[in-house]
């Protein structure tokens, strides 16, 4: 069957480096998100998979087949790879018909006229779009564009499908019944998919695995829930939405449990490492907002226990509706902490009050400060093949 293996995947433009040493693997009947900044190399990968590009190095596998190797001499053009792909313009033929351009890779294909007039209306029913087989597609609004890419993608029933943004042109409410659509077609046609994002929430409620890349290295391999709860590093906490990262040394603690302190701030907190760490260690806490809460400084002194929380100053505290966000200064660096609102309960706190912030201990992670520099300067363990850091 199926699935895609990349290794040690090269490919520069006018001598500059985009991807350099990239290894992925994409198991058959998987979804597999590829996160990353815009011009971190995710179109240049899916491009190289879908034989769009040649690539300067490394190989790529689709099930067994060898498509591309430099090295080997091997470049399968892109109609005998059998992918389907979603471009990130939708790339429609303007002057055709929605059925003509559904029909277009089975056309290529020599398929008779039945079979392709079966198939083609069969995936625009599967898209919601079979009312609209003789339109022409410049009579369709972006979201109605979108679909009938994705029935081209998949009327030829390919066994790799790649998806190059194919939602960042759709309002919020049709992207969440289009990504419900594109996760039902994959698991439908139990193909290998690679899809393509810089958006998290979209990453996280699509995906078996993501994959956060950065300049074209991999920064992160894991399933959505170690992504969002268990970042492995400042890069990878700050691209998916962690609003404090903050600088604090290690006090104690073994294994994958440290307490940590911030200098000028009293107190401390319990955090979860991926690795052992020493006292005196500089680390990066990364923490959401909505895992810290704010209280009134109890009366007798600061609390000498780690776990206890950080004593600080509220600087601001800002009514967002449903929520209330305040920002505390802590030995000179600021947090942010959300609670949900309390109805009724009248604020006690107010601006240049002592505040205790309290961390829940099994949120807050403790790491190292690195992911967003140039390749060439980055140390090897921050490169970890794709496979290996799987379940961690
Ligand atoms: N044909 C090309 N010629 C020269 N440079 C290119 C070419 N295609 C891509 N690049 C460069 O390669 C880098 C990676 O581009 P790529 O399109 O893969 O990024 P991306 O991650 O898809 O970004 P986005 O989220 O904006 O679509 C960018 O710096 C881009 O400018
Ligand atoms: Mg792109």
């Amino acid at each position: 069957m199926a699935g895609v293996r990349i290794r040690g995947l090269a490919k520069r433009f006018e001598g500059k480096v985009v991807l350099e040493g990239l290894d992925l693997e994409v198991g058959d009947g998987e979804l597999l998100t590829l996160l990353g900044p815009s011009g971190c190399g995710k179109t240049t990968t899916l491009r190289c998979v879908a034989g769009l590009e040649r690539p300067d190095g490394g190989e790529i596998h689709i099930g067994d087949r060898l498509v591309a190797s430099p090295a080997a001499g091997v470049h399968e053009p892109p109609n005998r790879r059998g992918i389907g792909m979603v471009f990130q313009s939708y790339a429609l033929w303007p002057h055709m018909t929605v059925f003509s351009n559904v029909a277009y890779p089975l056309r290529i294909r020599r398929r008779d006229r039945a079979t392709i007039r079966r198939q083609v209306l069969e995936v625009l029913a599967a898209v919601g779009m079979e009312a609209y087989a003789e339109r022409s597609v410049t009579a369709l609004s972006g979201g109605q564009q979108q679909r009938v890419a994705l029935a081209r993608a998949l009327v030829a029933q390919p066994q790799v499908l790649l998806f190059d943004e194919p939602l960042s042109n759709l309002d919020a409410k049709l992207r969440i019944a289009m990504r419900r659509q594109i996760r039902a077609v994959h698991d439908q046609a139990g193909a290998a998919s690679v899809y393509v994002t810089h958006d998290q929430e979209e990453a996280i409620t699509l995906s078996d695995r993501v994959v956060v890349l950065d300049r074209g290295v991999v920064q992160q391999v894991g399933t959505p829930r170690d992504i969002y709860r268990r970042p492995a590093n400042r890069f990878v906490a700050d691209f998916l939405g962690f609003e404090n990262l903050l600088t604090a040394t290690v006090v104690g603690g073994g294994g994958d449990r440290v307490g940590l302190r911030l200098a000028g701030a009293g107190g401390g907190v319990m955090a979860s490492s991926t690795h052992p760490r020493l006292a005196g260690e500089t680390v990066v806490l990364a923490v959401r907002a909505g895992d810290i809460a704010c209280e009134p400084v109890p009366t007798a002194g600061s609390p000498g226990d780690p776990a206890g929380g950080l004593l600080g100053t509220l600087v601001s505290t800002e009514d967002a509706g449903d929520r209330v966000e305040r920002t505390v200064e802590v030995g000179g660096q600021r947090l942010l902490a959300r609670s949900p609102e309390t109805e009724g309960d009248p604020d006690v706190l107010r601006p240049g009050d002592a505040v205790l912030v309290r961390v829940a201990p099994t949120r807050a992670v403790a790491l190292d400060d690195t992911g967003a520099r140039p390749a060439e300067t980055r140390p090897h363990h921050h490169r970890p093949a794709a496979s290996t850091r799987e379940g961690t």
